[in-house]
């Protein structure tokens, strides 16, 4: 753990020493915090913070889904055709084709058999293939089968169980038995084998469990699964699991879900992003075909360029929201595909889509004995309806140019409220965008607005909201995706910094900000560049391998705010802030680097029904800066508190896999507080002060 910074503190103004940051051009100006806690009025929304997700940058496959097998059900070589909306009917299942001879992807053969994908054998409609795998050179001394690496590597870790299943069918005669296996990548090392016996020539499930003994953990590994039995084997869906948070079946890893829970998230916006809407109308996220026995899902390919298996589905999606204490804030497909993938105009061709997210929500809410879709959600292993209050219609419909939205959205907002009046439903046209383009017909409860900026960028947009109607008759504002692009793959302290400016201005307007989230949250590190790389998206929130993960200087912001949060928003009037020279590091979706003058300083001040006063200080400057911290309309504030700190010498300092925990906050308790002290903010940080106030 860093050392933390030397403090100052003095109960009163007099004799406080100027800051000492040189690059400061207000040398002289103390700068003055007032918390006005007199004023304090607005309520701050108690969903603030959340967290936005998709399939991107292998988000759950190789990711948060505790699947450790890549391309178990082989479909990742599937042809898949882009339907146009024109020729596709709605819930009708499109099956895939897939080219002769083709190998299967990130499957290898053992003791030199032939594999190949198969067709003519598949498991069912929706695994329309099957691995072959001919085994007919197999003999005790020489056995044959298929090796998968994993989504670059498979963690072995010790004195840990593993949970195998696959489905498999072999030619007449076969006699077994099979072995699967946790090997070293180099095969010096046998983990853990079990054998298994009743292959027979009908398609059947076999499920086995691995257990390591006390090794050390690595993830240059590999599954196996062979035979010493000549023969034709078929397989499919070849699953291996490790233990899962909470211990769900079909789960979630656990090292990411604890970073998660850490965010005292309180919902989750899913599942996207561009991967609700894909790149046609068949490869959309189609959440009828995310549901059930995972052999009975097709899967689809991923807009961000690989195959999803949709293991992690509708209903896991809801079963993450329930694990973590959130609630879902659900996207339904809006009629609109990215690119040239096609819409579908309002009016009764849009209406099946329409019904489909109105079945979504029943799948969702509905009860499991009164209802179609809730007795399907209990069939598919849970009974108890979800709680939701948010519906979003589509995402970023802006990219639709022909201004399809206002009616689409007009179609979904009417059937929506006529069924469930109680739902919130939120327009993806965002007020950031052109007036010209907003949603006018009907009044969207929640509109969802996107930034993607730079550091500068994000401070000088400090005050955006401060000035936005609150009357009745203007929507709510969900900030569904924002994120300071810089760093990579996740953010450095630059990003940070940003980040923590542009929270204080949310948290100051969170009467009007009900809810908000970073994006992407996700990115699987392992292989960042070249073909078939693991990151489609830079600036991510949490970064991981097959083995370990992190959290960004940007994840430590994020959960310093949702862990130290008030229920009310108290005004803070700055006085004799300095500016300070900042040179922008070009944002990854435009802005060129540029030197401007930037406030040094951003805040905001939240308290508790205790008294607590949460104030929130980012110092973008080289230089530690002295303020001055006044506290208004209270009748004292305990001496004792507490200071929660997140510095880093330069602004390219970072976490990375190697260095996991460089940058994270600092917690020290603190005497000598007063309704007016002197605190010094190091260099390039974000600092919390909790102030006891009666
Ligand atoms: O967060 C990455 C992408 O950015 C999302 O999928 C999309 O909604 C936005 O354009």
């Amino acid at each position: 753990m860093k050392m933390s910074h030397k403090t100052i503190l003095l109960a009163a103004l007099v004799g406080l020493a100027t800051a000492t940051g040189s690059r400061l051009s207000a040398a002289d100006a103390i700068p003055t915090l007032e918390i006005q806690a007199g004023q304090a009025t607005n309520q701050v929304s108690p969903i603030l913070f959340g967290l936005m997700t998709e399939e991107i940058n292998y988000a759950y496959e190789g990711g948060l889904y505790g699947e450790l097998i890549r391309n178990r059900s082989f479909k990742a070589d599937a042809v898949v055709p882009s339907v146009k909306p024109e020729t596709y009917e709605a819930g009708k299942y499109l099956p895939v084709s897939y080219r002769p001879d083709t190998k299967p992807r990130f499957w290898t053969a053992v003791g030199g058999a032939p594999i190949v994908l198969d067709p003519s054998n598949p498991l069912n409609e929706f695994l329309n293939v099957s691995l072959k795998l001919d085994a007919s050179a197999a003999s005790a001394t020489s056995p044959v089968g298929i090796a998968n690496g994993g989504f670059w590597g498979i963690p072995v870790k010790p004195k840990t169980t593993y949970q195998v299943s696959f489905f498999a069918k072999a030619s007449s005669g076969f006699t077994g038995p099979v072995t699967v296996s946790l090997e070293s990548a180099d095969g010096t090392t046998n983990y853990a084998s079990a054998t298994i016996t009743g292959v027979t020539s009908e398609w059947k499930k076999f499920e086995t469990t691995l257990k390591t003994k006390r090794v050390t953990a690595s993830k240059e590994n590999v599954f196996k699964l062979t035979t010493k039995t000549p023969g034709t084997l078929w397989l499919q869906n070849v699953s291996l699991f490790p233990p899962t948070y909470k211990n769900r079946a079909n789960g979630n890893r656990v090292d990411l879900m604890e970073l998660m829970a850490d965010m005292k998230p309180k919902f989750l916006r899913f599942p996207g992003g561009n991967y609700l809407e894909g790149n046609a109308f068949n490869q959309r996220f189609n959440w009828k075909e995310t549901i059930g026995p995972v052999e009975q899902r097709p899967g689809h390919p991923s807009c961000w360029g690989y195959w999803s298996t949709d293991g992690m589905g509708l209903l896991e999606f809801a079963e993450w929201c329930e694990d973590l204490g959130m609630e879902p804030v659900l996207g339904v497909f809006a009629g609109y595909c990215l690119g040239n993938g096609g819409k579908i105009e309002a009016g009764p061709k849009l209406e099946p889509y329409v019904q489909e997210a109105l079945e979504e929500i029943e799948y969702l809410t509905g009860d499991a004995r009164t209802t179609k879709w809730g007795a399907r959600r209990a069939q598919d292993g849970h009974a108890k309806p979800f709680p939701l209050r948010y519906i979003e219609v589509g995402n970023e419909d802006w990219f639709d140019r022909s201004g399809s939205y206002e009616g689409r959205f007009a179609q979904f907002f009417d059937a929506i409220k006529a069924k469930y009046p109680h739902l919130k439903v939120i327009s993806s046209m965002g007020h950031e965008q052109r007036p010209e383009v907003w949603v006018k017909s009907r009044l969207p409860d929640v509109v969802d607005e996107h930034f993607y900026r730079n550091q500068q960028d994000m401070e000088v947009n400090f005050n955006q909201y401060d000035k936005r109607s609150r009357s009745t008759n203007e929507s709510k504002v969900f900030v569904g995706e924002w994120a300071t692009r810089v760093g990579s793959p996740t953010p450095n302290m630059a990003g940070a910094l940003g980040d923590a400016a542009w929270m204080c201005g949310m948290e100051r307007n969170s009467d009007l900000i009900i809810m908000e989230c970073f994006a992407p949250l996700f990115v699987n590190v392992s292989q960042l560049t070249g073909n078939g790389r693991s990151m489609q998206w830079e600036s991510d929130l949490i970064g991981y391998d097959a083995l370990n993960s992190y959290g960004s200087p940007s994840y430590y912001v994020e959960t310093m705010f949702a862990q130290n949060c008030g229920t009310v928003i108290v005004p803070v009037k700055a006085e004799g802030i300095p500016t300070v020279e900042q040179t922008t590091r070009a944002g990854r979706r435009g802005g060129t680097a540029a030197t401007r003058k930037v406030s040094s300083i951003y805040y905001s001040a939240t308290r508790d029904s205790k008294g607590t006063i949460y104030l929130k200080v980012v110092n973008v400057a080289e230089a530690p800066q002295q303020v001055c911290v006044n506290v208004t309309g209270v009748k004292s504030v305990s001496g004792k508190g507490e200071v929660i700190t997140l510095s880093a010498d330069t602004v390219d300092d970072t976490n990375l896999l190697k260095d996991p925990v460089k940058l994270v906050p600092v917690s020290e308790k603190i005497r000598g507080l007063d309704t007016r002290f002197a605190w010094t903010l190091p260099k390039f940080s974000f600092t919390i002060i909790k102030l006891h106030t009666r």
